[in-house]
């Protein structure tokens, strides 16, 4: 019996991360000279595809400005992982690179 317990319990332990799935952070860390689209390109469109050559994303209102922007990529939410290390210049690169790429939703 103990055997068996020990079993399930590994097998709950394990569905854990699969059932927080996006929640989690990420650990990608943008190489030092990458531009904000690079860093978009590697980190972001698994999720986020560009609707066009020249829309990134669609965003709404309140979050179509450089700090909001960073503050979600290295906060996350419920459904979008947290990127940590994407901070200083790196996060700058890619919030400039956002708000110049993307249309806003009134
Ligand atoms: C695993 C999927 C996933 C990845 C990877 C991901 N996102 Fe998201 N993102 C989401 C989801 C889902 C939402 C919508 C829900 C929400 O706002 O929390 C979202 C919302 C956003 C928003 C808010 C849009 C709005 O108008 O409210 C921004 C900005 C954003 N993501 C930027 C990024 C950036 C930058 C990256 C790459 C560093 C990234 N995301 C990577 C899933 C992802």
């Amino acid at each position: 019996m103990k055997k068996l317990e020990t079993k399930l319990l590994l097998a709950m332990l394990m569905a854990i991360p699969i059932l927080v799935g996006c929640g989690t952070g990420r650990d990608y860390t943008p190489p030092a000279d990458a531009s904000g689209e690079q860093i978009f390109s590697t980190a972001c469109t698994e999720c986020h595809k560009p609707l066009s050559a020249n829309v990134a994303m669609i965003l709404s209102e309140k979050v179509a400005n450089k700090e909001a922007i960073i503050q979600k990529f290295q906060s996350g939410s419920m459904r979008m992982p947290a990127f940590k290390n994407i901070q200083g210049e790196s996060a700058d690169r890619l919030a400039e690179y956002i708000l110049a790429n993307s249309q806003v939703n009134k």
